[in-house]
């Protein structure tokens, strides 16, 4: 089939429960993009092994790629439509990483914003760690890749992959195409159930597969402040509302926000709402997450399947490379 689109990969590293701000924050747009780019999803195992947590725990590891797998098909990433993968299934990003590795000066490296933010923390630093951007470079450069959709904060590993490949070019010839990245598109921050940003590292979140009765129990929780039934309230200054308006429609948000106004409704009235709405929109992504907890042997076809198509244009790239530079004999 002849493929004209613009080639996109995106890294998602396995890490922990996603909620519903990393839902409309980043995962809708990633599966929403596949149908308009020829699509890679990699899983990026390779750069969790960075951590030493999870350097501490294999299994945990293993159990993390398969749940991110089973997050995103159940969110609706097809592999009829998309190559999903395992990096560490392609070996030749290990290969190519040595080779960039071999163009690429410390001191240039010292400049990332991580490595910088690693070393102020006065965290012990290990060379994986200190390396991160050039393997998240191959990942990039090793499929022809135009785009890459990342949240503001990888905007710079965008930019190494771009210098990276521009080094290679001029030592080299032309090889690599220059990457661009795509920044999606600035959704609202989701609040969590204290009202701050909803994020695994404040406790706040609601869980994106959570079931019902961890929703009931995430939903009242939402702090709110003391007013009684009777009194009119603000909806925007409310939490209950601010998350409600993500699952509902105009008409049902502004309903609400009059029923708020003109006093009369309770927020455990409101809270009976949202419950509803978050029970409906999340309840069809947790029966399809469950098809696959309950047959792992589909996850692992998938990421077999995927990690042979990615396979194919790796070598080939690799190929390529290893005549360039002087490593091809016969
Ligand atoms: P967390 O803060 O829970 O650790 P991450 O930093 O792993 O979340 O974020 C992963 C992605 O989800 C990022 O692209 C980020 O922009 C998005 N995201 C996380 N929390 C929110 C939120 N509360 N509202 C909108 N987007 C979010
Ligand atoms: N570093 C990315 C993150 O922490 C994950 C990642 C690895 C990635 N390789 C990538 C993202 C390649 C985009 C392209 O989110």
């Amino acid at each position: 089939m002849a493929e004209n689109r613009k080639i996109l990969l995106s890294g998602v590293k396995p890490t922990g429960r996603p909620h519903i701000g990393n839902y409309f924050g980043a995962m809708r747009q990633f599966v929403d993009l596949q149908n308009s780019y020829q699509s890679y999803y990699m899983i990026a195992d390779l750069h969790a092994l960075t951590s030493p947590e999870v350097q501490k725990n294999p299994e945990m590891l293993k159990d993390s790629v398969f749940d991110v797998a089973m997050d995103y098909l159940a969110i609706g990433l097809d592999p009829l439509k998309s190559v999903i993968f395992k990096q560490s299934d392609i070996l030749n990003h290990a290969e190519l990483t040595w080779i960039f590795d071999c163009l690429t000066t410390m001191p240039y490296l010292m400049r990332a914003h991580a490595f910088k933010d690693a070393e102020a923390k006065n965290k012990e630093i290990n060379v994986g760690v200190f390396n991160y951007p050039i393997l998240m470079a191959t990942d990039i450069l090793l499929y022809n890749t135009d785009v890459v959709p990342v949240g503001q904060d990888q905007k710079q590993h965008v930019e190494i992959a771009r210098d990276t490949a521009t080094k290679f070019n001029n030592t080299y010839g032309e090889t690599f195409k220059l990457p661009e990245s795509l920044i999606v598109k600035d959704v609202a921050v989701v609040p969590g159930i204290d009202g701050q940003k909803m994020s695994k590292s404040y406790g706040n979140t609601i869980p994106l597969f959570a079931s019902e009765e961890e929703i009931d129990r995430a939903v009242m929780g939402i702090v709110t402040d003391s007013k009684s039934v009777e009194e009119s309230k603000d909806p925007e200054k409310d939490n209950i509302y601010n998350i409600y308006k993500l699952f509902a429609s105009a008409e049902e948000q502004a309903s609400l926000a009059q029923k708020y106004k003109n006093g009369g409704t309770s927020y455990k009235e409101a809270k009976e709402m949202l419950k509803e709405k978050l029970k409906q929109f999340t309840g069809p992504f947790r029966e399809k997450r469950m098809t696959f907890e309950n047959n792992k042997s589909k996850i692992i076809e998938i990421l077999n399947e995927g990690g042979n198509k990615a396979r194919k244009i790796a070598e080939e790239k690799m190929d390529e490379i290893r005549e360039k530079v002087g490593l091809k004999l016969y």
